[in-house]
């Protein structure tokens, strides 16, 4: 098939979190599988590796008509198309930047020149066309495009083979606004009623999610877990009732990692100031190595039989750092060395800082963000907490599991799927899950963890190496799309 993603991030060029990393590596997975596949996302920088086609469009935005350009770039097997306009450029930093109109403004045009893509821009001297065609958007942002699809195309008896898939990362953001909002999206006053929601929230708004999930012809969410969690009151935001009503089109798919940028064997941030690669058969020396190498790194004290315990990722409440927070004072009163790496809410960066100087030989927290520590953490940690409050899919588990890491996690969407409880009788599973947001439950799994850590080194080795083994890859992941993609082809 002929497959386009079309999302407003794309990792390398552009990334906030899970999506970027999604759409840098989804298609590559696709394509090996004998697709011919296209990333279609706003140009915010000057990309060295893309080249203006020269084709030139014009749409019409609130009343202006606005004229896009079209970079293109085919890299590992995939057509990267670049749409071009100033009102993306110098936001690679701030892709969600500006106000509600202004981001509205912005993915109007994107979304009516990305549908417009297959028509207009050759990749490789050819255009894909609209025949045996798939899009696949990309949470609210990209949500109008199966609308865009529906009701300016195939109403009209045009793209007649084209289908839409939409995939929920976050239904946290949804493009929500006065019901006013509807006259920006430039649709025939009939579609309104797809946009509009009554909700004790919003009260009767207009919410773009909505319309994208009723439009698309297939919907797929990152996990399981989050695929029924979205189907309560608690986890649907609102669009519970939608997706209920969608049910019959909604699959859960875990997404993979990129096993190459995540890999122990070849990672370039292991290959300096003392740590080391690693892989399965020499996961104890290579992870000591890389360990020791931390410890160094952050000037806590170099002790192999200390157990490490890392957090990566936002500050915030949705990652459940105030749980740990309240599980300080416990866990200081245990051997261990703990390793927080993140930006976020300023309270809880001041909170880091504050035990960082309070317990200076145990705790150290990396303010800011940086991937090479990232991935340093990653290898030389012995555990990986991650105490989300809700979490889609999360996939700094994934990449802990891959390095010999033991996740303990909160048992809710992807981390539920993902992280297979530790059974001692029967010796299976990949790490410790608690089932609520708690830090007395946090505790009690994080204690189980450091006492199996300490007195059943066999049973831990058969943890790391369970993690490790497991196949994360897209392709795996990539499999699972085909089918959604051949079902909104072929049922419908
Ligand atoms: C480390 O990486 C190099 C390639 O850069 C590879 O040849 C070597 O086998 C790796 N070592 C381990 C222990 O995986």
């Amino acid at each position: 098939m002929n497959v386009i993603l079309v999302a407003a991030e794309c990792a390398p060029w552009s990334k906030t979190g899970g999506l970027g990393d999604v759409v840098g590596s989804l298609p590559k997975a696709l394509a090996r599988r004998g697709h011919r596949v296209m990333v279609v996302t706003p140009r915010y920088g000057n990309y060295a590796e893309a080249q203006d086609t020269g084709v030139r469009k014009t749409y019409r935005v609130n009343g202006h008509d606005l004229e896009v350009k079209y970079f293109q770039a085919f890299i590992d097997g995939v057509d990267f198309v670049f749409i071009d306009n100033p009102v993306f450029h110098h936001l690679e930093r701030n892709i969600y930047g500006g106000s509600r109109l202004d981001i509205l403004k912005r993915m109007v045009l994107f979304c009516k020149a990305a549908v417009e893509v297959p028509w207009h821009v050759p990749c490789g001297g050819v255009c894909y066309g609209d025949g045996n065609l798939a899009f696949i958007a990309n949470d609210w942002h990209t949500a109008l495009l199966p609308v865009y699809l529906k009701a300016y195309y195939r109403d009209h008896g045009l793209m007649k083979y084209t289908r839409s898939v939409l995939v929920i990362h976050n239904i946290a953001h949804q493009g929500r606004g006065p019901v006013d909002d509807f006259f920006l999206v430039d649709l025939p006053e009939h579609h309104i009623d797809l946009f509009k929601l009554y909700d004790p929230i919003g009260g009767d708004h207009f919410n773009i999610f909505a319309a994208g999930l009723k439009a698309a012809d297939r919907v797929v969410t990152v996990s399981h877990g989050y695929a029924w969690e979205l189907k309560t009151s608690e986890g649907g935001w609102g669009l519970h009732g939608i997706i209920n009503d969608n049910d019959w089109k909604l699959r859960g798919i875990v997404n993979g990692i990129d096993n190459k940028d995540w890999n122990p064997e070849f990672d370039v941030h292991l290959k300096s100031d003392g740590y080391t690669n690693y892989s399965l058969e020499t996961l104890s020396s290579g992870k000591a190595k890389c360990k020791a190498a931390l410890q160094k790194e952050l000037g806590l004290p170099v002790d192999k039989d200390v157990p490490v315990i890392g957090f990566i990722g936002r500050l915030d409440q949705q990652k459940g750092v105030d749980l740990i927070g309240e599980a300080i004072p416990w866990l200081m009163g245990q051997d261990v060395q703990l390793v927080m790496l993140g930006t976020g809410r300023p309270d809880l960066e001041r909170m880091l800082r504050q035990f960082e100087s309070q317990h200076h030989d145990k705790i150290r927290g990396w303010v800011g963000f940086s991937v090479k520590m990232a991935h340093r953490i990653t290898a030389g940690a012995d555990i990986l907490l991650m105490p989300s409050r809700f979490e889609p899919c999360g996939l700094n588990q994934l990449y802990a599991m891959n390095y010999g890491t033991v996740p303990v996690v909160h048992a809710v969407g992807g981390l539920r799927d993902t992280v297979k409880p530790f059974d001692p009788f029967s010796e299976s599973g990949v790490g410790w899950t608690f089932n609520s947001a708690d830090s007395g439950k946090l505790v009690d799994a994080l204690g189980n963890c450091l006492w199996t850590y300490r007195e059943y080194k066999k049973s831990w080795e058969g943890l790391q190496r369970r993690g490790m083994t497991q196949d994360l890859s897209w392709d795996n992941a990539a499999q699972q799309y085909e089918e959604v993609l051949l079902a909104a082809k072929y049922q419908w």
